[in-house]
């Protein structure tokens, strides 16, 4: 089991030995490595059981370093960087040759973002090289939001996991590129899309796993072991029954079922709190003596849009 605890040397130490490192972002946990030393990237694909054309993100300390790894930077992605950095949005942008080519999965571009942790931001200012960071579950899983969570599945292969906590986004980040100058959001996340749109106009929208750009977001990701089934709980329950059933609902609770096989993400239908709460709560149902999860999509604007992205991935 890997060592969980605060302490940014020890951090630093391990991942300048060349080792995997539990680490803390504001969306969910990372499992990283020096993002210039191709053997360390390997063993990232390795440890996460990922395929090798699913590209990584790279981790960088400001928005100053940017110009280590990436030969241009458009003026929108110029003001994106400058709004949302530190922050969960990843732009995705032409790559120097410094980057491996197992990062980007030979693609000329590279994902980028600067994270907002005290903990790792810390740690990625004091390290003489990026980090290549994916989300730290096993390829295909629920994403992680507390150490406790990486130590569980992962904890065998990281020597350290940096503690900083629940995440306080939870869910990825929002991925930005640009094709033709024009900006398209590859990935819904942390940053709704609307709050990119107040920035830079209208972004289209082109799912990862529609085209070749990033054949990585593979349909069925984001998957809970139990069958998560999406729809209208109350049909749900009138259609297959309700035993060994769990339900996830925004904020709805449904009689028929025992308190203790339900889980509501916001009582309010605060999407944010939504989000920070989605994959700590697919866990905890995938934990309960249920075989079935009922959830329902939530309303398809601000973080609503990222939430209901993974909804379906889980359940397909
Ligand atoms: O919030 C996050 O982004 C978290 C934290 C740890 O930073 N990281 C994360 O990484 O979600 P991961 O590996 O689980 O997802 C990275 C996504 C993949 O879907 C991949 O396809 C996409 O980024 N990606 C990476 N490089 C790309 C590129 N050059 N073009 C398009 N998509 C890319
Ligand atoms: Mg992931």
């Amino acid at each position: 089991m890997a060592l969980i605890g605060t302490d940014i040397q020890r951090a630093s130490r391990e991942l300048d030995q060349g080792n995997l490192v539990g680490i803390p972002t504001e969306t969910v946990y990372g499992l990283a490595g020096n993002a210039l030393d191709s053997q360390v990237v390997a063993k990232i694909f390795l440890v996460k059981n990922r395929p090798a054309f699913d590209p990584l993100i790279v981790h960088i300390p400001s928005f100053q370093y940017l110009n280590t790894i990436v030969s241009e930077v458009p003026d929108m992605a110029n003001l994106l960087a400058s709004h949302f950095w530190p922050g969960p949005l990843t732009l995705v942008l032409p790559r120097k040759d410094i980057v491996p080519d197992l990062i980007t999965s030979g693609l000329s571009t590279v994902a980028v973002r600067v994270p907002n942790h005290p903990l790792t931001l810390k740690l990625l200012n004091q390290l003489d090289y990026p980090l290549a960071s994916p989300s730290a579950n096993p390829f295909g899983y629920v994403s992680p939001t507390t150490a406790e969570h990486v130590q569980q599945q992962l904890g065998g292969d990281l020597t350290y996991i940096l503690d900083g906590g629940p995440c306080k986004i939870g869910i990825e980040s929002t991925i930005i590129g640009f094709e033709s100058q024009q900006p398209v959001m590859y990935r819904p996340g942390g940053i709704s899309l609307e709050a990119i749109e107040a920035q830079v106009g209208e972004v289209s929208y082109k799912p990862q796993d529609s085209g070749v750009v990033a054949p990585g977001m593979l349909d069925s990701h984001y998957a809970p072991q139990k069958k998560l089934i999406l729809g209208n709980i109350s049909g749900l329950l009138k259609e297959y029954g309700q035993k060994k059933v769990g339900i996830l609902s925004l904020k709805d609770r449904f009689q028929q079922i025992e308190d203790r096989y339900q889980i509501q993400l916001s009582p309010t239908g605060d999407l944010t709190e939504a989000a920070r709460n989605l994959f700590g709560s697919l866990r905890k149902l995938d934990a309960m003596p249920i075989t079935y999860i009922f959830a329902e999509l939530v309303p398809n604007h601000g973080l609503g849009l990222a939430i209901n992205d993974r909804l379906q991935r889980a359940a397909s």
